[in-house]
């Protein structure tokens, strides 16, 4: 098992370039399954979950090939295609559960595991369920795997009312609502930028999706979809981390490909933590003012409120902030494992429940820290870049998950980073 050592101190400066988004490319490619023409994406990120949504969709029938320059070209069979995701991809992904939509949009029927729960909550399926089933899905649970018909063979269109923003609900939703008959109404869907990046995709491939981007999304269903080339968009939370890093460092750090849209929330705690974010032609540059951030407090939520995604990275460079700041979680029930990894460096962090309270501290100390989770994992490796001395993170394997080339990257803009096979 690989580990990632950082030794800290180095300050950063140069340009970054930020990937396509993990979280848009896991959502449009289970899109290649409402059509039997190609749908080519451009701007793919190269990293295990897109390999772990390859080898699902091959699994499924579909032909999908991942050229070399992050092109990925995903072309559905153009016969019946295999309808059973098994637990053994889908345990490793929770966005496997993301070809339930479209196998019932286009088969009329899908057997999909059950993701069950990942190290920062249970993530249940419930309000994917409950919308497919107003669209006349008939889904019963049955030793782990949701067993799903469309009644009459197609699914129909609904006014669905989700009682909470959830993500990939409004993507599942969305994409069976392309091809069912009449019009579906999602109100109160999430409003992240891979929803509407799904669904320009979507519409590049014929379908008829108003309101992407709003808590109201209206989908007219069409008979079928036709082929497409989509770019993909930018990663936000990418970006954000890698904005971050020169705070830890001092120095400045050009993220190209950053857009101000994309991290609006985020930007405004930087900048209320006191900190240089600088639109360039070419994306967003971020240098830290003076030695310290001010504390600033943050609650999680959904688009276009402070991301989740970034809550970790977040922590960490409150950890060395001036004062006292108050991280609050609304949308997992467990992420701050992160916590006691940082708390291993020095940092000084009280957790109740869903609510960090961070006391600044001048210094953090280099130590061996275990990775939890994606997000945990490199809010790590960003503390280390300012502890004194050398911080081993291990179980990096999360971190190949959602970060493309992070040690490249971040050693190209003068970061002591060094990837050591146990
Ligand atoms: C997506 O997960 C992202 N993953 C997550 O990113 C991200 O943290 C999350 O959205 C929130 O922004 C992908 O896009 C692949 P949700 P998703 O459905 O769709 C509860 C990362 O690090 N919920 O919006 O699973 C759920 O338990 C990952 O890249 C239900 O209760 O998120 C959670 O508490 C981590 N019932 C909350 O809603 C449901 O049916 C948010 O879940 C669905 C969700």
């Amino acid at each position: 098992m690989d580990s990632i050592v950082v030794t800290g101190g180095a300050p950063l400066s140069g340009q970054i370039q930020i990937a396509g988004a993990k979280n848009a490319a896991l959502a449009l490619m289970p899109a290649t399954l409402l059509s039997e023409e190609p749908l080519t994406l451009t701007n793919a990120p190269r990293l295990s979950d897109i390999a772990t949504m390859t080898q699902l969709l091959q699994s499924l029938g579909a032909e999908v090939t991942a050229l070399q320059d992050g092109k990925v070209q995903v072309m559905s069979s153009h016969g019946a295609i295999n309808t059973t995701a098994e637990y053994d991809i889908v345990r490793k992904m929770r966005a496997s559960n993301l070809v339930l939509g479209p196998l019932l949009a286009r088969e009329g029927h899908a057997v999909v595991s059950l993701p069950g729960g990942c190290a920062i909550g249970a993530r249940p399926m419930d309000i994917h369920t409950d919308g497919l089933e107003k669209m006349g899905a008939e889904i019963d649970l049955r030793d782990g795997y949701l067993h799903a018909k469309a009644a009459g063979g197609r699914l129909k269109g609904a006014v669905i009312d989700f009682p909470f923003a959830s993500v990939g609900a409004t993507e599942n939703i969305m994409m069976a609502a392309t091809l069912a008959k009449g019009t579906t109404v999602i109100n109160n869907a999430a409003r992240e930028p891979e929803i509407v990046d799904l669904a320009d995709c979507l519409r590049s491939m014929g379908a008829q999706i108003d309101g992407d981007g709003t808590s109201t999304i209206t989908v007219q269903g069409v008979d079928r979809l036709g082929a497409a080339t989509h770019q993909v968009v930018t990663d936000r939370i990418e970006l954000g981390t890698y904005m971050l890093a020169p705070v830890f460092t001092g120095g400045e750090v050009e993220c190209l490909g950053g857009r101000i849209d994309l991290v609006a929330s985020f930007v405004e705690k930087l900048r209320e933590a006191g900190i240089d974010v600088t639109e360039t032609a070419n994306g967003l540059k971020v240098s830290r003012n003076g030695n310290r951030p001010k504390a600033v407090n943050v609650t999680t939520e959904p688009f276009p409120g402070f991301p989740t995604d970034l809550q970790a990275q977040m922590m960490a460079m409150l950890c060395l902030a001036e004062g006292t700041s108050v991280l609050e979680e609304k949308i997992f029930e467990n992420r701050f494992m992160h916590a006691p990894e940082l708390m291993r460096m020095g940092a000084q962090i009280d957790v109740q429940g869903g609510t960090a309270t961070v006391t600044g501290v001048e210094k953090l100390k280099g130590a061996p820290v275990m990775a939890t989770d994606l997000r945990a994992s490199v809010s790590l490796i960003l503390a280390g870049l300012a502890a004194e001395g050398e911080t081993v993170v291990n179980r990096v394997y999360h971190l190949d998950r959602g970060y493309e080339q992070l040690v490249r990257k971040l050693s190209g803009v003068g970061a002591q980073v060094e990837r050591v096979s146990n």
